[in-house]
């Protein structure tokens, strides 16, 4: 792998401390729902979801199993991967777009079950660009002394906000959790090399979920007519999700003074494999350097990097030394790239 040079803005643009992701951890519930098992209740086929999105299963959380259950099961994956204590950990950032309700933030409960009782806790609202946002805000409270351990978690039950007769969209969409710990470690050069976010509030209507909030609450007249499930236009989503997961890469390689050609492996947002083809085709790399898992698991929204960054960490995809590229966008719009050494 070609490597920077010594003289390469990596070190220039750091200001602040060195930040490293020490661990990570995931969960997906156990119950899979295959095409086929969608295909008996929408007007859909196996070969139409495959052909369209890549997707063949999806995870679906139990009726008891919350966003907060499952973002703790990953967190504790994380924690026991470092051999971190919960007593250590000084912040918790939950990225989710299904939180288990609108207040307290979903990350107080998760506090309560892992029992990290020094945390101070807070959910990041940014749909599926969540994870890179909060893993962004936890890099700058670390990188600024304020805190040595900082929990980020990207955890979603879409399942509970997906409109299960709209063929648009109710295939798409899974339940799930990731989780990274990030640390300064003084020893270590390995970290967050640079970090891009993005929104654009113009978009907001392609990719949303209208009721439910002070705008459109639920009430006995609109109950019937599922505003608080995900709204999408499918079609408008596509294209801004490769011209912002385009942009986002370029942001992040150009602070980080690399190039494409010097990451190892890609994690994109797991949405559409034919979005991470379109990306793979313009940015003239192959589609193997970059790391998938939606087939399996559909897009579980801010929890689809973490996971996908889990299971890549875990199966040994990632090789001490290697630059990787994290890149998502979602609902906001939002997007964010991460450019990391391992
Ligand atoms: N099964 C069979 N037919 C379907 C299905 C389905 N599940 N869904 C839609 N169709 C039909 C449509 O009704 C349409 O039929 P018509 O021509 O008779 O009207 C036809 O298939 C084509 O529909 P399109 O919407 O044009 O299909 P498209 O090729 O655009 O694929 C898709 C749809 C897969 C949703 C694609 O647009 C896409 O992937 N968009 C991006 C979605 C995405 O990434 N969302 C991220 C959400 S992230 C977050 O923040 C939660």
């Amino acid at each position: 792998m070609k490597r920077p040079p010594r003289s390469s803005p990596r070190s220039a643009k750091k200001a602040g401390r060195t930040v490293s992701i020490v661990s990570t951890g995931s969960y997906v519930p156990e119950r899979v729902l295959t095409n086929a098992d969608l295909s008996a209740s929408v007007d859909t086929t196996d070969d139409w979801i495959t052909i369209r999105t890549g997707i063949k299963t999806r995870r679906i959380a139990a009726k008891d199993e919350y966003t907060s259950d499952m973002a703790a099961r990953a967190a504790l994956a994380a924690m026991e991967q470092a051999n971190i204590a919960a007593e250590d950990i000084e912040l918790i950032l939950l990225a989710t777009a299904s939180p288990d309700m609108i207040f307290p933030a979903t990350a107080c409960f998760v506090q309560q079950k892992i029992g990290a009782r020094n945390a101070a806790c807070l959910d990041v609202s940014a749909a599926c660009a969540g994870f890179l946002f909060a893993l962004e805000i936890a890099q700058q409270f670390i990188a600024t002394n304020t805190y040595e351990t900082v929990l980020v978690i990207g955890a979603e039950k879409l399942s509970s906000i997906t409109n299960w007769t709209d063929r648009n969209t109710c295939v798409l969409f899974g339940d799930g959790a990731g989780a990274a710990i990030l640390q300064h470690r003084s020893e270590s050069t390995h970290g967050v090399i640079s970090t891009h976010i993005g929104s654009d509030g113009q978009y907001a209507d392609i990719l949303w979920m209208p009721g439910g909030g002070c705008r459109q609450p639920i009430t006995a007249e609109n109950a019937h007519q599922h505003l608080q499930t995900i709204h999408m236009s499918g079609k408008d989503v596509y294209k801004q999700a490769v011209v912002s997961m385009l942009d986002a890469s370029n942001k992040a390689l150009d602070k980080a003074g690399l190039t494409i050609d010097d990451i190892a492996c890609i994690i994109p947002h797991q949405a559409n494999i034919r979005i991470i083809e379109a990306i793979a085709d313009r940015m003239k790399i192959p589609i193997e350097r970059f790391f998938v898992n939606l087939d399996r698991y559909g897009n579980t929204s801010a929890a689809a990097v973490a996971i996908a960054l889990d299971e890549a960490n875990r199966s040994g995809r990632l090789k001490p030394g290697d630059y990787i590229l994290m890149v998502v966008f979602g609902g906001g719009l939002t997007w964010a790239s991460s450019v990391i050494e391992w």
